[in-house]
This record gives C-alpha cells, structure tokens and sequence, in this order.
C-alpha cells in the first residue's frame, strides 16, 4: 500500500475551520492533535471542535493525544467516531490495559515515541499494537524542526515488521516536501504534516508532493 497522509490541522485556520477542511480532498487522514498544557507546554482544542470536524469530513480521525491522563479521553473520542488512537509512551502506566480499551472501541490503537524514548521500549506491547508514533520532533507545537534520528527509529521498525506485518509506522513533525521520500524509503505508512499543508497555496498539490506522486 502506498503511503498516506494525515493532515494535522493544528495549522490550520481556525476562524475558516469549513473551508479548511473542505481543502483537504486529497488528504487519507485528518490528523488531531490534543495537548492539556501540562505533558507538553501547549493548549489545542478539545471535544467540540472534534465533533464539529467530524461533521465536515469523511475522512479517517486520527487524535494524538498529548496529555497527561489520556484513558480518560478514549471513551469520548469513541463517540465522536474517530478511527486512530494514539498515546505517549511515558503517560500510561498499564499500556496494555490501555491499548484492549482502545481496541475494545473498534479503534486502532497506538504508541507514540518521543524522540529520546526507543523503539526496544515497545518490545512488550507490540504485537498487540496496530500502530506506532514516531515523533520526530519534541511534542507540543507545529512547524518545529525535523530530528533526523527519526528515519533510524523507522528503520529498526520496519525491521520488526517480518514478525509484525500489519504494524503500521506513523511519523509525525517537521514532515516536509525534502524529508518526505527518505521517510517513505525508510518504511513509514503514514505521514503527519500541519505546516507544510496549511502553509502552502495548494494542499492538493502538498499532498501529492508528500506521497510521491
Ligand atoms: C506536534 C504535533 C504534530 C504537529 C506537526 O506536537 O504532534 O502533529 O502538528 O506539525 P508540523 O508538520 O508543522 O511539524
Ligand atoms: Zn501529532
């Protein structure tokens, strides 16, 4: 299958949330990004705007939960009716209790790495995992700088892939029309972007740029 792109609308223009997402077309998934000002220093948006999104679009949910107690998020989400789940490593202590809820859902259930946590931390959990969160930036803002160590961390799970086939690898931050072929060479299956999308004068054209086409 060939890569898919999840647009993150944290860069999007709020004030023209309709006419934003309407510009997506070309977009597989819509990518959310939730952050509660205390696991990262940042405030997004939270339930209505999910919902309001939902009703604007088709397309697949992705919520990136950057928050502190992200168990409490699951349920509610669930009943927006989102497809994607994922949750930071650090945030959770009894994973895999987290990732059967989320399942448990209908929902795809995944972990999210920050750059300095490695891909072995996962070891335990991932076979049961459907995907995993590469960060290749530190949480909590758009259109920071891409960290490079990301494309080894996708490497090694594309590795592990020969034992876990449907394991998707997802890479999020500082995603961009340089870096994008040598994510994709390196494994990814799904790549986030808010800054380069919302900052272009054509997200179509963006996108395609992102998916090699
Ligand atoms: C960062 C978020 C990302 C962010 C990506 O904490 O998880 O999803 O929106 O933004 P860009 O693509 O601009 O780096
Ligand atoms: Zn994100």
């Amino acid at each position: 299958m060939s890569v898919q792109i999840a647009a993150s609308v944290l860069s999007a223009d709020f004030g023209h949330l309709a006419a934003e997402i309407k510009k997506l077309q070309a977009t597989d998934i819509i990518h959310l990004d939730l952050m509660d000002g205390h696991y990262v220093p940042n405030l997004s948006f939270g339930y209505p705007l999910i919902s309001a999104i939902r009703s604007l679009s088709d397309k697949a949910l992705d919520a990136h939960l950057m928050v502190t107690n992200p168990d409490v998020y699951v349920e509610p989400l669930a009943e927006i009716g989102i497809q994607y789940l994922s949750f930071h490593q650090e945030t959770v202590y009894h994973s895999h209790r987290m990732v059967q809820k989320i399942k448990s859902l209908g929902i795809k259930a995944g972990i999210a790495l920050n750059p300095a946590t490695p891909v072995n931390t996962l070891d335990d959990i991932l076979p049961e995992l459907d995907f995993v969160l590469v960060m290749s930036v530190n949480p909590g803002y758009s259109a920071q700088k891409f960290i490079p160590h990301a494309i080894d961390k996708i490497a090694q799970l594309k590795a592990l892939k020969v034992k876990y086939p449907n394991l998707l690898i997802e890479v999020d931050g500082g995603v961009n029309g340089n870096n994008c072929r040598e994510l994709r060479e390196a494994g990814a299956d799904i790549l986030v972007s808010a800054s380069y999308i919302f900052a272009s004068q054509d997200y179509t054209a963006s996108i395609h740029t992102l998916k090699g086409e």
